[in-house]
């Protein structure tokens, strides 16, 4: 094995967190928790992918409150899933001796299509605007939070980070990117506020910046805090890599332990993270009623912009953030085949996060340990994201006999 790859199989700190290597499982929000709960699925999920030799594995998209959700499937924090999360995290400690478990703390703001929402009536970003998920609920438009509603929201942060601390959570990272609360906030796509949360990027990242310092206030030193962030929105008017370097450089003097250095906003352009086939050919499958499906399959290719894959689609850009920064970089991003992995390590990223290719294999790091040949397997079909909310949620076609072959090649 080259050292490169021997480094990424080789123990390290994450702040003052030891890791038994460096491959973190990638948040990938999983459709496991019906109606909110993570129960057994999300468990045996978890349990496959801690069992395949990970350092950490990463629950995806907790919410900080139950209006935060996306649906009313998602999993928000709070103590009547108390017990379910103790004991996962308990099983997954026991199942893979020194493994580590973060979550991921994460808030729509004005993109949901959740009905059930209990304190708000409408999902709130920084500034009105169209809830094209919500449309077709009865959700359409979100409104502009009050500055009562932002320090309630920054209230919710740190009311779920202690949460998570107190389950046995490791680590938390905390979502500010891909299109959502903290993104909207940070984007001028969406963020049109005159008062100080809006306007300059100073003002623009007032509210992260203080999520940030009041969630590090809550946890401790021992306790790290990821962030996951944009290096472009992939939208006209939005963030893009340079005002992305600086909004790095401030969550790196506001103390963040690591940067997870990701792209796109999930409600105009999630393909500049996914990269391959486009998500239609996934949506189209899953599609249960036939006039939406037929009317997909004419106006679907139009839904998404075409992104092709390549392996380590966002490493040129996040070298350019690394030099403006002296906390710890995970890169992410197409990172499915070994030469990848060891070109991430030779470039000196500190952890490498992987999220479709343990969807695919979740024995990655024990096969790649074995076999210098290792293949993954995973072929970007992005099927796997338009699982979400399939019954037992996401899991990788290619595993499943049952699975129909792919549009595109029929
Ligand atoms: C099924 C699925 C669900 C995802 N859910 C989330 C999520 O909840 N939060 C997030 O930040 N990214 C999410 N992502 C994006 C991944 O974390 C990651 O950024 C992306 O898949 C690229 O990494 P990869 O090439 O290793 O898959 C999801 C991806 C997939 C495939």
């Amino acid at each position: 094995m080259s050292e490169h790859l021997d480094r990424a199989f080789s123990p390290a700190s994450l702040g003052q967190l030891p890791l038994k290597n460096r491959i973190i499982k990638a948040a990938t929000y999983e459709g496991k928790t019906p109606d909110g709960v993570p129960g057994e699925v999300l468990k045996e999920f978890h349990k496959s992918i801690v069992a395949g030799g990970v350092a950490m594995t990463t629950i995806g998209y907790c919410t900080t409150e139950a209006d935060g959700r996306i649906n009313d499937q998602m999993m928000w924090l709070h103590e009547g899933v108390r017990p379910q999360l103790t004991s996962m995290i308990d099983e997954l400690k026991t199942l893979s001796p020194g493994v580590k478990v973060s979550g991921q703390l994460a808030h729509c703001g004005n993109f949901s299509k959740n009905r059930k929402m209990q304190r708000l009536k409408r999902p709130l970003g920084p500034s009105r605007a169209f809830n094209m998920l919500g449309a077709p609920s009865g959700l359409p438009f979100a409104g502009a939070m009050t500055l009562a509603d932002i320090d309630h929201f920054v209230q919710t942060y740190v009311d779920s980070a202690r949460f998570m601390q107190s389950v046995g959570f490791d680590a938390a990272e905390v979502h500010f990117g891909h299109g959502y609360g903290l993104s909207q906030f940070i984007s001028p796509r969406t963020n049109k506020r005159d008062d100080i949360y809006g306007g300059s990027l100073q003002n623009r990242m007032r509210l992260p910046m203080r999520v940030l310092e009041a969630v590090k206030n809550a946890v401790g030193n021992d306790f790290p805090i990821l962030g996951k962030m944009n290096m472009t929105d992939g939208v006209k008017d939005g963030v893009h890599l340079a005002e992305a370097i600086e909004i790095a450089s401030m969550l790196d003097k506001g103390g963040i332990d690591a940067l997870i250095c990701s792209g796109g906003t999930s409600s105009f352009n999630p393909m500049v993270y996914f990269r391959g086939e486009s998500l239609v050919t996934g949506m189209i499958e899953q599609e249960t009623n036939p006039i939406a499906k037929l009317g997909l399959r004419i106006i679907g290719s139009k839904l998404f912009r075409e992104y092709p894959y390549y392996e380590n689609y966002f490493l040129e850009d996040a070298k350019k953030v690394r030099e403006r920064v002296d906390c710890q970089m995970v890169y992410i991003g197409g990172c499915t085949e070994l030469d990848s992995l060891e070109k991430v390590m030779q470039e000196g990223f500190d952890f490498v996060q992987l999220g479709r290719p343990l969807i695919k294999d979740p024995d990655y790091v024990k096969n790649a340990k074995a076999n210098p040949n290792y293949k993954n397997g995973c072929i970007h079909c992005n099927r796997c994201a338009t699982m979400i909310e399939a019954p037992g949620g996401v899991r990788c076609p290619l595993n499943d006999p049952q699975s129909p072959p792919l549009l595109a090649t029929t």
